[in-house]
């Protein structure tokens, strides 16, 4: 397939930013045309490499004649820059979080539906294959109704990775309160079953002064977190995420007439799929586990990162962009899931009480979450904002200072990340 009129794309942040600028293939019928980072170096660099335009002012890139941008900047800046885009007449798909604040939700929410404008959340773990599958079979029926789920996002790595990829002190994954990124294990539970979230409740597990791993980083936000949610058709969902040991992605889907998940481990892309002896349909097997493939674009997906799920996001997003139907994951889901990040924090704070996740659809709400700016960011501290810690304030070890500075010596190495994921 290919398109009379490719898309003309930009992209802001060249960490993340990296896999769509590889990804404006002529099947997704995109064409990267130009590039945004502050880091001057890293800009030059992939500029030469794909002839592009390149800007480190966000303002000036958003002058540049082309249709869309991709907001890979840093996570709790994408609904400012969003609203931006929108208002210079761009298509906008933006990294997770879609916001930071409540407010800044409602703001981003208000644009979308004053632009017309095509804007899709991005999260890319959805798409990949058993998580496809699983949609396909709920539709289908193969579990019956959607009763109680579990989404997980395990994600421990190296203290030299870690301070390679938060390169300072500052730099939101070194505060980050551990609730907020929650749309990996939350967005493929939404989509397999066509729920969202109503209510919330979040459980930290505080900071570990004696892991010894997280000692040699300056990390100041606590380990991880599990959030209890109640979906909008009365079905449980928890959640995991973070820093906990026992990588994995894991979604797990209860219906009331049978179980699908994925495997653990080595077997994480294989999809179980169980219905019971008692109920289950003649000629169904009670159990069978399988690799499932893509329903479509198989070769391509293949061919991409985590787990081909980056190829389907970009193709959305260019589908959108040429029906002019807002995407899957639009707005509203995509600030549905950074309130749940946001609120589950607030609800941790508060002895772990259900907070109502309000309606966006409906203005009232729009207006009452515009006052509300709570915000764990330390540039924010002050007033009713809290620390990115349950505990309150953590102070990094001598050991993560000097380790971290060290590592952000060696410029090289951060600029294109050679090798850096197998330390
Ligand atoms: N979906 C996934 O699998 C996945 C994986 C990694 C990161 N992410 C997301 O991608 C985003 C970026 O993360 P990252 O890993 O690339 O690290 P990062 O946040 O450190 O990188 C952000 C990049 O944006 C640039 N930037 C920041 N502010 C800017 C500005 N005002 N103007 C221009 N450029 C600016 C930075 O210089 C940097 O190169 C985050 O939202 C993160 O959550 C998603």
């Amino acid at each position: 397939m290919t398109h009379p009129r490719p898309i003309r794309v930009g992209v802001v942040g060249l960490g993340r930013g990296q896999t769509f600028i590889d990804q404006s293939t002529p099947i997704v019928g995109m064409e990267l045309v130009a590039i945004c980072d502050t880091w001057e170096e890293r800009l030059v660099e992939f500029g030469a490499a794909h002839k592009v335009a390149t800007y480190t002012d966000f303002e000036k890139f958003l002058e540049h004649d082309m249709d869309a941008v991709v907001l890979a900047n840093y996570f709790h800046e994408h609904a400012d820059f969003a609203i931006m885009a929108l208002r210079a007449g761009k298509h906008v798909m933006s990294e997770t979080a879609a916001s930071f604040t409540p407010a800044q939700g409602a703001a981003l929410v208000r644009e979308v539906e004053r632009s017309g404008l095509i804007y899709m959340f991005a999260d890319n773990y959805p798409y990949m294959a058993y998580n496809q599958e699983m949609r396909r079979l709920y539709q289908e029926g193969a579990i019956g109704d959607f009763r109680y789920g579990e989404g997980e996002y395990v994600h421990p790595i190296s203290a030299h990775l870690f301070n390679s990829i938060a390169m300072s002190p500052d730099h939101w994954r070194n505060w980050l309160p551990v609730t907020y990124y929650c749309s990996h294990s939350l967005a493929p539970v939404m989509f397999v079953t066509d729920t969202t979230p109503v209510k919330v409740s979040g459980f930290v597990i505080a900071h570990d002064p004696d892991d010894a791993n997280k000692a040699r980083t300056v990390r100041r936000m606590d380990t991880a977190s599990m959030i209890v949610l109640t979906m909008d058709n009365g079905a449980i969902v928890k959640l995991l995420q973070y820093d906990l040991r026992g990588h994995g992605n894991y979604v797990r889907i209860v219906g009331n007439q049978g179980l699908m998940e994925n495997g653990r481990g080595p077997l994480e892309d294989h999809l179980r799929v169980r219905r019971e002896p008692f109920e289950k349909p003649a000629g169904v097997p009670v159990e069978t586990s399988y690799l499932p493939d893509f329903p479509v674009f198989g070769r391509e997906a293949a061919a991409t990162g985590h787990g081909g799920g980056d190829f389907f996001m970009n193709y959305e997003f260019a589908q959108a962009i040429r029906t002019g139907v807002q995407p899957y994951f639009d707005v509203y889901k995509g600030v549905q899931m950074a309130l749940v990040g946001a609120l589950a924090y607030r609800s941790a704070l508060e002895d772990n009480r259900s907070i109502v996740i309000p309606d966006l659809h409906d203005p009232a709400v729009l207006d009452a979450m515009a006052n509300d700016h709570f915000s764990p960011d330390p540039a924010d501290a002050g007033g009713d904002n809290p620390l990115p810690s349950v505990l309150g304030h953590v102070e990094p070890t001598p050991e993560g200072k000097a380790y971290a500075a060290e590592v952000w010596s060696r410029t090289d190495e951060l600029l294109f990340g050679g090798g850096l994921w197998d330390r």
